[in-house]
């Protein structure tokens, strides 16, 4: 039996999960009722945030929180290269300019030398990837003084120095894409802030930039979360923290049982606790036993060309597209499976 990649199943809770969206479907209300300001509210609460927008998904939410914070068209976003292509593709949809910068392979995080050498005097945005589930240094990002807008897509439930990733920057963007660690059952998508105004921009843009449906006063999105996915996210946030505890536990196997003479294991960022999105290691050789998962950085898709061809040096966004490979993780990883993919590993390493 092959060990899946995302080793997480919902079958437990499909029964509340079906009771759940039958009622929604017999309340008639589905698009910005009831169940999505609760949502909004409960994941605003968890996180430690006064606002919380749901969108249609996390691409969006990148979009939207970027406008939010006053990104321009003409601008510079500085982003990482080696981050999934929607935090890239989000820069360009607001008319800015992707200027990328390079990221700790060892964590696969941004560092505050590595923006340093990419920040302009047009740079308006930093949008500082979680990726993975680890938590990028935030605390270094405040020095620039520039917005910092959080792309915690992989990362919910990870903390920062006793903070949730979602409440260190100026606004952050989540997905709950079906393979999240907080899944909905489609696409779905959030911006959270303790900015009021970034709040209130934001609610109007996933809205056609219109507060009250007569009035328009920006051109927006028509990008939503609705009610049934709101139903769902409401129904397994307060099961999010027992997953990420599983997980974490499944790492710490894969360290138990000797991973690490495989492979580079994954490092947290200092001070931060990894939710394990995906569990990525460093070690070409492991393509096969696990999938090389980011192989092409963002500077180099054929669509950032315009970009990307005069990109900086970036040596750790290199050495991180060669060499990482992504294994088995999930809430629902045993250790008999993690036991076998380590063996696999033992002998697809050399
Ligand atoms: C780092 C990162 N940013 C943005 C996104 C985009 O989210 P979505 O697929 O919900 O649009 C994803 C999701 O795959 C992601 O992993």
């Amino acid at each position: 039996m092959p060990v899946p990649l995302f080793a997480s199943s919902l079958d437990e809770y499909q029964p509340r999960i079906a009771e759940k969206l039958a009622e929604v479907a017999r309340s008639g209300r589905y698009i910005l009722g009831p169940e999505v300001a609760g949502f909004e509210d409960a994941f605003a609460r968890y996180l430690g945030v006064r606002h919380c927008v749901g969108v249609a998904n996390g691409t969006d939410a990148l979009t939207i929180a970027l406008r939010a914070v006053g990104v321009k068209p003409g601008d510079d976003v500085v982003l990482p290269s080696f981050t999934f292509y929607a935090t890239a593709e989000a820069v360009v949809t607001v008319g800015a300019r992707p200027v990328f910068c390079d990221i700790d392979p060892t964590t696969f995080c941004v560092t505050a030398e590595t923006i340093e050498a990419a920040v302009t005097a047009r740079t308006t945005a930093i949008v500082p990837v979680h990726l993975f589930g680890n938590v990028a240094p935030m605390d270094e990002l405040e020095r620039f003084g520039l917005p910092l807008v959080e792309d915690a897509a992989q990362a919910a439930g990870a903390t920062y120095r006793g903070r949730r990733a979602g409440a260190l920057g100026t606004a952050a963007t989540f997905s709950f894409f079906p393979s999240k660690n907080l899944p909905c059952l489609g696409d779905g998508g959030a911006v959270v802030t303790d900015d009021d105004d970034v709040a209130a921009l934001a609610r109007r843009l996933r809205f056609h930039g219109s507060e009250d449906k007569r009035t328009f006063t920006e051109v927006g999105y028509n990008s939503r979360l609705d009610e049934l996915q709101a139903a769902v996210l409401s129904l397994l946030l307060p099961e999010l923290d027992g997953w990420n505890e599983r997980r974490r536990t499944a790492a710490a196997t894969y360290e138990r049982l000797g991973l690490g003479d495989h492979a580079e294991l994954p490092v947290p960022v200092a001070g931060a606790e990894h939710v394990y999105h995906l569990y990525v290691v460093r070690n070409e050789r492991l393509e096969g036993v696990g999938t090389g998962y980011y192989r092409v950085p963002c500077h180099l898709q054929p669509a950032m060309r315009e970009w990307g061809a005069d990109a900086l040096e970036l040596p750790g966004t290199r050495e991180a597209a060669l060499t990482n490979v992504a294994l088995p993780m999930g809430k629902d990883l045993t250790e008999a499976q993690i036991e076998e993919v380590v063996k696999a590993c033992a002998s697809g390493s050399t």
